[in-house]
């Protein structure tokens, strides 16, 4: 049964950037998805999403997005449903609007991980459903959204706090960004030369929350959080030999840990490339979260499920 527009009349919303929310709906999204953590860690069922179902569009591969959407989706008491490029009529040429006005008319909810931004902008114009981004070139709100949460989790609020980012300036980076933006807190982002931040490709408007450094020791300094992502993203695999010469420098060890606050925390998407942009030392140390910050992606994932299925649910 398709819920939206439709059964519960919740307007049809997308959530294709960090953008798409309001900082007060971030805070709903934040508090729904601590209580949906709540009840699943108890084994109490919850199942606001009986007979709905997940459609999720795959151009590029997963493990962490995969399986949290699909488990997700069980445990509300719906059903996912997995095509990739390489199975469906997409991978053969059909335009990604045909795909959009066919899948939105058999499913509730669709989540899409593509190349460029285009493609999912593209599919959510003339999609009858809500339509999330699973990650893109440019963007991956869905990540950033399960750190916040982790942040929040360990820390407490992100609100006027400093995260490093050390790397690429690539999808993540840009939505950490974005996230800045609308939370309030700030992000020092140090790239080779070369790989620096270009402000209108990350979706910013507003650059009074973010700083460049030459040296990625400085934008360490004093951060809350240290995060960084692969040298080289999906997509970009051709220009690996060259990147792996350019990032060399832009590790995350334990120096640079100990530039940051003694309470600082590190992150990374995964997976990850122990010995290029993080030691072992640092992933597998003790100020590292980055196995909480994979588990949180479901459980924020659920609240955002939720919210664009059902709109603000109280408990
Ligand atoms: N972090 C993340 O999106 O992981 P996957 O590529 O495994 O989905
Ligand atoms: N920046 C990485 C993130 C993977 C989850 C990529 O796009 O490949």
């Amino acid at each position: 049964m398709q819920a939206s527009p439709g059964k519960d009349m919740t307007p049809l919303r997308h959530y294709l950037t960090f953008l798409d929310f309001s900082r007060e709906e971030y805070e709903h999204l934040f508090a729904r998805a601590a209580w949906i953590k709540g009840e699943f860690k108890s084994y109490r069922r919850y199942w606001p999403l009986e007979d709905r179902t997940l459609a999720m569009i795959f151009e590029k591969a997963s493990t962490r997005t995969r399986l949290s959407f699909e488990a997700g989706m069980h445990q509300l008491g719906g059903a996912a449903i997995y095509l990739n490029t390489r199975d469906t009529q997409l991978g053969r040429g059909e335009p990604v609007e045909d795909m959009g006005q066919v899948v939105s008319r058999m499913v509730d909810i669709v989540m899409i991980r593509t190349f460029g931004q285009d493609i999912v902008e593209r599919f959510a114009k003339v999609s009858r459903v809500p339509v999330i981004n699973g990650l893109t070139n440019e963007y991956h709100p869905c990540q950033i959204l399960g750190d916040i949460f982790t942040f929040i989790e360990h820390r407490g609020p992100i609100q006027g706090k400093t995260v490093a980012w050390i790397g690429d300036s690539n999808n993540v980076c840009n939505t950490w960004l974005q996230a800045a933006t609308v939370l309030d807190f700030n992000v020092h982002v140090s790239t080779p030369p070369g790989y620096e931040v270009e402000p209108e490709r990350a979706g910013i408007y507003d650059t009074t929350h973010f700083e460049q450094f030459a040296d990625p020791m400085d934008a360490a300094r004093g951060a809350d959080l240290i995060t960084t992502d692969v040298w080289t993203s999906m997509g970009f695999e051709a220009e690996n030999a060259q990147r792996m010469k350019a990032f060399e420098d832009w590790c995350v060890d334990a120096e640079m840990m100990r530039a940051a606050k003694p309470e600082a925390l590190f992150m990374h998407c995964l997976p990850a490339h122990r010995g290029e942009e993080v030691t072992a030392e640092v992933i597998d140390g003790p100020q590292s979260v980055v196995w909480d910050e994979a588990e949180n992606r479901m459980h924020v994932q659920k609240a955002l499920l939720e919210f664009l299925l059902l709109g603000r649910v109280t408990p």
